[in-house]
């Protein structure tokens, strides 16, 4: 069988996939746009595509004779691709849920702490031979431990940063879940504006996609403490990045640490220029072996499907 796979994978991975496939492999970095997409589904059985490649309805419209049949993720998140207008074609989709979901709960407490503690900013003021030296009132930051953090979205990598806060520094976990969640530690889930409320960190951990765009807008903002600070790990569409910067400015929170962006990968130069921001260039799973599990993960969905088997991991 024919397979594309999008953006070069570890070396395992890859050789994995040349020993059971014939595989072609994008050499550049950046993601497929419309017309790649167009001719992909043309010409391979299975596209492994990942972040950002343009699976939009319009791909699928277009090709003039469909030969793919499986579009197998790198990643959880899968906003990049119109499952509704692939399924409608016969094109299954699967991701890779659980091998992201500690180093992307690590990225999360990563941002918190170095937002909180203002660690960005003292490194940078470190290296740029600013620093005269400690004293009493120096760079205060948000003490993390006790205090009350915020989970919006309380899917696999919400519960790993609430178990992370709770069980690493005494909070107390809230969360704002679409649907009741049975989850394994002590946690209110609330209605949004009242979780933000009471807040002292809030994380964004949900789907992208349609459903979730900007969630967190001026409405939500307005509704945190001016002491708190915000976290992002999702997609950066489920924050409205203009009313994050207007909230940032007028200091109805305290900062924010984000690892995905609206309009990825462009950062606006007004969050650039702000000290109290910790901006992270999507590291969530920059870890070998964690890509190495979801590189093995979608690999076995392709196998399943090349061995007529259930697909372990359809969305
Ligand atoms: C991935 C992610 O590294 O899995 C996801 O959805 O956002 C990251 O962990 C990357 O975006 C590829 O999908």
């Amino acid at each position: 069988m024919k397979l594309l796979i999008s953006r070069r994978l570890p070396e395992t991975v890859m050789a994995e996939a040349e020993a059971r496939f014939d595989v072609t492999c994008r050499t550049v970095t950046t993601p497929m746009d419309h017309g790649e997409c167009v001719a992909a589904l043309g010409a391979y059985d299975i596209v492994l595509p990942t972040l950002g490649d343009a699976f939009r309805a319009e791909a699928f419209a277009e090709v003039p004779e469909l030969r793919c049949r499986l579009l197998a993720n790198f990643g959880v998140g899968y906003n990049h691709i119109d499952v509704a207008a692939a399924r409608a074609v016969g094109i299954a989709v699967t991701n890779t849920p659980g091998a992201v979901t500690d180093a992307t709960a690590d990225i999360a407490m990563t941002l918190i702490l170095m937002t909180a503690r203002r660690a960005g900013e003292g490194e940078r003021m470190v290296r740029a031979g600013d620093w005269t030296g400690w004293h009493p009132t120096q760079m205060l930051g948000l003490h993390l431990s006790g205090r009350t953090v915020c989970i919006v979205g309380m899917g696999r990598i919400g519960q790993a940063i609430a178990h992370r806060c709770h069980n690493g520094f005494g909070c107390r976990i809230v969360y704002v879940n679409r649907s009741a969640k049975a989850v394994d530690m002590p946690a209110e889930q609330m209605e949004m504006a009242e979780a933000l409320g009471v807040a002292d960190v809030v994380v964004l951990a949900t789907p992208g996609g349609a459903d979730t765009r900007h969630l967190m807008g001026a409405e939500a903002f307005a509704a945190m403490q001016p002491h708190a600070i915000f976290v992002n790990i999702s997609r950066g569409d489920v924050v409205d990045e203009a009313a994050l910067i207007t909230a940032l400015k007028a200091g109805a929170i305290a900062g924010a640490g984000l690892d995905v962006y609206e309009f990825e990968p462009v950062v606006p130069e007004a969050l650039i220029a702000m000290e109290n921001v910790t901006l992270l260039p999507h590291l969530g799973t920059a870890a070998l072996e964690v890509r190495e599990a979801m590189g093995r993960m979608a690999l076995e969905n392709v196998i399943a499907f090349a061995e007529g088997r259930d697909l372990p991991n359809p969305v």
